[in-house]
């Protein structure tokens, strides 16, 4: 069979945000913070966190999204051919949680794949889906980004640089093969990742090398270097969303919107200033959610397809950079 022709598209989106809304000033009374302090450095007016029972995870997070997507794509979960499922929170050290979620969806042995690429787990992902499609390997992929960070956020002094950042949600997207000769679908992606700097976000717990000193030094906390991967993140995004242009053969002025992660306001805001981009091409939704890692660019896509800022025709670059260190680019044009 030839799959030359083969294209993704984009069928249908969902998203599905925890249940409690937690502002700025909640956190205040747990940390030394403020919602000044918040807002001025991050862009963060709120976030919303599951409830602190420990009933939710992110594969239940993800079946929400799910139902959603797959409602308006007009699929069963046994049209599904694959499922790939992106999050660092996941329900448990393993399995993964695309088999939970396989399972949710009351599926029998449907296969599922969980990647690990943090806030880029959506370009990876993307770009995985399209070249099972192109190959021939699957035609009907579901994607699931979802996170639940809460309960392993620190909510005392020591936490407040990472823990007022995070956010708990999920967005799913049904991705198909279309036989078109066109130019829609995916039309580049550049991935990269450079583990040299994996340990300036990481969470060293649970591990497969686990000493006792780790146990007693509670490694189990997240830890960032938020400095560095702000500069990081500003040099890298720019860098990317040119490499990505450059192999689609266009220029920023060809795209109609850009879809970045959800790291920090500041961040897009200066991605934004560096490649000349007008206000109104840069989606950014962080003021809602704070930084959903995996889930934040599936969400922003919702909304943004919801708000008709993507529509058939759009050329659409989403852009992410976080622990691993990993970063991407992918263009894709809608039909
Ligand atoms: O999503 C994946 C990748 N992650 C990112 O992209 C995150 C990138 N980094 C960032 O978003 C920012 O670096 C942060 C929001 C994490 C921090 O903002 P910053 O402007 O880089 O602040 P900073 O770390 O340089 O800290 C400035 C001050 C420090 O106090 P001193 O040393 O100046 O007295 C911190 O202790 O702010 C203090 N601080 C806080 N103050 C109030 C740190 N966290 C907080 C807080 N509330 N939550």
């Amino acid at each position: 069979m030839d799959y030359y022709n083969r294209k993704m598209l984009l069928k249908s989106t969902g998203r599905y945000i925890a249940p409690w809304l937690v502002k700025n000033d909640d956190l205040a009374q747990w940390m030394d913070t403020s919602d000044e302090w918040i807002r001025q450095r991050t862009g963060i007016e709120q976030r919303y966190w599951v409830p602190e029972d420990g009933d939710i995870g992110a594969s239940d997070l993800g079946l929400e999204a799910s139902k959603i997507a797959l409602e308006r794509a007009g699929w069963s979960p046994e049209d599904i051919d694959l499922i790939i499922f992106g999050t660092l929170s996941p329900d448990m050290h393993f399995p993964g949680s695309g088999c939970l979620l396989q399972h949710k969806l009351g599926l029998d042995t449907t296969p599922a794949l969980d990647i690990r690429q943090q806030c880029s787990a959506f370009l990876y992902g993307l770009t995985t889906a399209d070249a099972f499609i192109r190959s021939g390997h699957a035609n009907r992929i579901l994607f699931v980004g979802a996170e639940v960070h809460s309960p392993a956020l620190v909510k005392a002094d020591r936490g407040r640089d990472v823990t007022v950042i995070f956010g708990d949600g999920a967005g799913a997207a049904c991705l198909e093969g279309v036989e078109t000769d066109e130019p829609v679908g995916v039309i580049s992606s550049v991935l990269h990742s450079q583990g040299e700097f994996a340990r300036s976000l990481m969470m060293p717990l649970p591990a497969s090398r686990i000493t006792e000193e780790d146990v007693r030094e509670g490694r189990h906390d997240a830890y960032m270097d938020g400095r560095n991967i702000f500069k990081t993140a500003v040099r890298k995004l720019p860098e990317v969303a040119n490499e990505a242009l450059e192999k689609a053969g266009l220029s920023i002025d060809d795209i109609d919107i850009i879809i970045p992660h959800q790291a920090n306001l500041r961040i897009n805001q200066a991605v934004q200033k560096s490649m000349n981009i007008p206000d109104g091409k840069m989606y950014n939704n962080i003021h809602r959610y704070g930084n959903m890692t995996a889930a934040s660019i599936p969400v922003a896509l919702d909304e943004a397809i919801e708000e008709k800022l993507v529509d058939k025709g759009s050329t659409v670059l989403f852009l992410g950079l976080g622990a691993g260190l990993t970063w991407g680019g992918v263009i894709y044009r809608h039909f």
